[in-house]
């Protein structure tokens, strides 16, 4: 049965998360910042340290550009900015598909130099080892099916899932080796509707859906893409929550102008010699 998660600052781990099968949906939001985990560690419930960082934040063309030390300097800033939310960071690619013990070892990097709650990994039979050796170790994993952004370049772009009859059955062969590898929750990205709500059915696992299905137990959007702060193209998948693109530009050109016409700074943005109590 599916349980309630607590509503104060006790922090969601993701054995919890593993109970919100069939439940009130989970709600999980890409994270990278200080700032930012804090302003949404209220409001969700898990927070991913994706390796789309390497694209949102480093300006590099796919999420292979993230390293192992990037991805901990990132998860070291969301822990420090949230008290309450399930902290899950991936490994990128490169660092665990080899073999189980260096999947291991950096799951184990990962977990003690963060304090985050989980790690995730793309993959599903093919990565049914690593996803054993890791949970044998104590340390949670999420998998990640469906569209594989570590393995863009290998197929040849970013291919929806789940469009032919052998496709659907490879899907559902990934799903099932990753909830029996022992992961407690899986995402489905760029699937579709359909196949991805029959996964989420067949599953005893928490699925969290990105251009998936409603059907899932949860959703998840990459934060930059949700607040409108992406200057690329923005996925079909994703719903804009804000227009921060416009905010920013319009801050931007009204300081510049200000700053310009010399009415920035203003009397109350500079300090007198006499009065030292505003001087903060
Ligand atoms: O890296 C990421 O942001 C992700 C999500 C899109 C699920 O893996």
């Amino acid at each position: 049965m599916a349980t309630e998660l607590p509503t104060t600052d006790i922090r969601i781990s993701a054995e919890a998360i593993r109970h919100c099968k069939g439940g009130t949906p989970i709600v999980c939001l890409t994270a990278y910042t200080y700032p930012i985990a804090r302003l949404l560690d209220r409001h969700v419930d898990l927070l991913l340290v994706g390796d789309s960082v390497a694209m949102v934040l480093h300006g590099h063309k796919t999420t292979l550009g993230a390293s192992l030390e990037m991805m901990i300097a990132h998860g070291q800033a969301v822990m420090r900015g949230s008290a309450r939310a399930c902290v899950v960071v991936d490994l990128p690619a490169g660092t665990y598909e080899a073999t189980a013990a260096q999947a291991v070892t950096s799951a184990r990097r990962v977990v003690d130099e963060t304090g985050c709650q989980a790690v995730k990994l793309e993959g599903g039979l093919d990565m049914i080892s690593q996803i054993e050796a890791i949970v044998a170790a104590g340390i949670p994993v999420m998998g990640h099916i469906g569209l594989q952004p570590q393995s863009v370049e290998k197929d040849g772009g970013y291919k929806i899932k789940g469009r032919t009859e052998e496709a659907v059955a490879a899907l559902l062969r990934d799903a099932l080796a990753v909830e029996n590898a022992g992961a407690f929750s899986v995402v489905i990205e760029g699937t579709v509707e359909r196949v991805a709500a029959d996964i989420s059915r067949r599953l005893a696992i928490p699925t969290i859906g990105i251009g998936a299905s409603g059907e899932c137990d949860g959703q998840i959007l990459v934060i930059d893409d949700m607040v409108g702060l992406t200057v690329d193209r923005v996925p079909k998948f994703v719903k804009e929550y804000a227009d921060l693109r416009s905010v920013i530009s319009h801050a931007a050109e009204t300081y510049a102008a200000e700053v310009r016409g010399r009415t920035f700074p203003g009397p109350g943005h500079v300090f007198s010699a006499t009065n030292s109590r505003d001087d903060t």
